[in-house]
């Protein structure tokens, strides 16, 4: 067994997005390339000698292959442990608690989280520091300057790890423990949520189906929700993992979870419905034939939080990225605490966690957490709300309206058109940035342009100032119109147009929201020349 130096040439493509670095599975087979990207965080990330690290992943296509060369090469590069979920699986909070609990240098997640996977699919790779959160942008940029000078790499030269049993052996000098990817996760979620109360509201007829879009959440949903909350057998569907999700956009919205969306809508709806992501950090919240915006979900989870028994001191402050709507904001207030607007990505909610800033954290984009973690987290959203509602014992919709009629509603959605080529949606931002001084002040019909600026975040705890991370077109009246470019696609350029308008009349709140936004899709159409630049007439999905 000798630890080999490979010569290698430095790819100009690795730089981390809004969650790590994500490509199509055929880039990352290159050969060196996954090699060079991993030996670049482990050159950037300063670790001591025999420092240990947590390892697993989503179970998407090329997770296997990747995990042995990744044990490999930390062999070779010092490390004294890996703990690695029992076949190479972890969803991405579980694998943020195992960091904490077991208090590991940090952690390494293989997920391209909700997008498609297989040979042509996508593959994603990230770092997750101690605090069990996504690296910031510090050390993603440091990865990324490394990956462009990078001429070698180590790796052992060893045979294969055995995955599928819980074991111990040794690599080198370096421990590899295989472990019940589910059993600590568990066991933190027990700690949370008032599991007698759901256990009794489920055996008292309250139906739930989980889609686990066959992701990584199929055997965290059975053990919890099935084994241990006695939910009946196939309460979960789409539970067994697939390297490549049964060939789904394992994404938990109205367009993809599409089969779950039918039982919710149809005759004999369950009570309670939802979904989670390929790597179980996302959630949707539905209840009979209604839909919980995530924003919605956010705010209310906010509002009931003292319900619950993991958060019945009450919430230091809550966070939530600049494009989910302020309907969080209004709940903040009532309560008197703080509200932070961080850019798109849950690696701006970690700071503020560490400092005690906040407890809750959610973006518009299905994912919805609390500082138990420092990632967002599908099944706790999920828990979270069936402690609400063994609590109130009333219907989600019910929830829902009454939280409006409280707070108002804030319509929202979001326009997403995909795959566009990089010139047209780049065409798009200037066009809109150039527009700036013309539209400040400008009236569209009751709406008047208040301020228009490109959203630049300045760290509250460390200082760091993030520029460039989406247009904002602010309204007198509060309503807003965001256009962003997207950093996870792996495909040309994906455009985001997010739109918001506040509506305190509770006449209105049975607006769908579609036709609450009309003329603000409109204002957003015709301002940025969407349609001329990109040659497109409708968005790819509309959530
Ligand atoms: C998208 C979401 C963002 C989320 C990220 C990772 O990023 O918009 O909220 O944190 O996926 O799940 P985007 O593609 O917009 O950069
Ligand atoms: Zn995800």
């Amino acid at each position: 067994m000798s630890i080999l130096t490979v010569n290698t040439r430095p790819f100009s493509d690795q730089k981390p997005g809004t969650s790590g670095l994500r490509k199509k599975v055929p880039v990352f087979k290159q050969a060196h390339y996954l090699e060079n990207f991993v030996q670049s965080i482990f050159d950037s990330i300063a670790a001591p000698q025999d420092a240990s690290l947590v390892l697993g992943g989503d179970g998407r296509y090329y997770n296997r292959e990747a995990i042995q060369i990744i044990l490999k090469m930390a062999a070779a590069n010092g490390f004294g442990a890996v703990l690695v979920g029992r076949g190479g699986i972890l969803s991405t909070p579980a694998a943020s608690c195992v960091i904490r609990k077991h208090k590991t240098f940090g952690g390494i997640i293989l997920s391209a989280s909700h997008n498609p996977g297989g040979p042509d699919g996508d593959f994603g790779i990230k770092f997750n520091s101690s605090n069990g959160g996504p690296a910031t942008e510090t050390v993603t940029e440091a990865i990324f300057a490394k990956s462009k000078t990078i001429f070698s790499y180590r790796i052992l030269d060893v045979a294969d790890v055995p995955l599928d049993q819980l074991c111990e052996t040794t690599l080198g000098g370096m421990k590899v423990r295989v472990f019940d990817p589910v059993s600590d996760y568990a066991e933190l979620m027990e700690s949370l949520f008032d599991f007698a109360a759901i256990r009794a509201l489920l055996k008292g007829g309250f139906k739930i189906k989980f889609d686990a879009m066959h992701a990584v959440n199929g055997p965290y949903a059975k053990e919890i929700l099935e084994a241990r909350l006695g939910a009946p057998a196939g309460s979960v569907m789409n539970g067994v993992p697939l390297e490549d999700f049964g060939g789904g956009h394992p994404d938990p919205n109205l367009t993809y979870a599409h089969d779950l969306v039918e039982i919710m809508y149809g005759v004999d709806a369950p009570d309670f419905g939802a979904a989670s992501d390929g790597d179980g950090d996302r959630n949707m919240i539905l209840g009979k034939h209604f839909f919980v915006t995530p924003s919605d979900s956010l705010a209310i989870v906010a509002a009931n939080a003292t319900l619950v028994s993991g958060y019945k001191q009450g919430l230091a402050g809550i966070a939530r990225s600049m494009p989910t709507s302020a309907a969080a904001d209004r709940v903040a207030k009532a309560l008197n605490i703080p509200c932070y607007e961080t850019p798109t990505g849950w690696k701006f909610f970690g700071n503020l966690m560490d400092a005690g800033k906040v407890t809750l954290c959610g973006e518009e984009s299905f994912g919805t957490s609390s500082s138990h973690v420092r990632e967002k987290d599908g099944l706790w959203a999920v828990l979270f709300w069936l402690n609400v509602l063994a609590v109130r014992k009333q219907s989600v919709e019910a929830i829902v309206r009454g939280h409006w009629e409280k707070f108002g509603r804030n319509f929202y959605s979001r326009y997403d058109y995909e795959g566009l080529p990089t010139e047209a949606a780049n065409g798009v931002m200037q066009h809109l940035r150039e527009s700036f001084s013309a539209l400040t002040g400008k009236q569209f019909d009751k709406y008047t342009v208040q301020v228009c600026d490109d959203f630049c975040y300045t760290d509250p705890v460390d200082g760091s100032i993030s520029k460039n991370q989406g247009i904002r077109i602010l309204f007198a009246d509060g309503s807003r119109i965001i256009f962003r470019l997207s950093g996870t696609g792996t495909e040309g350029a994906t455009l985001r147009v997010y739109l918001e308008q506040y509506e305190p009349d509770v006449s209105r709140h049975h607006l769908d929201a579609q036709e609450a936004l009309k003329e603000l899709i409109g204002i957003a159409l015709g301002i940025s020349e969407l349609q001329t630049l990109t040659g497109r007439d409708q968005p790819t999905v509309i959530t």
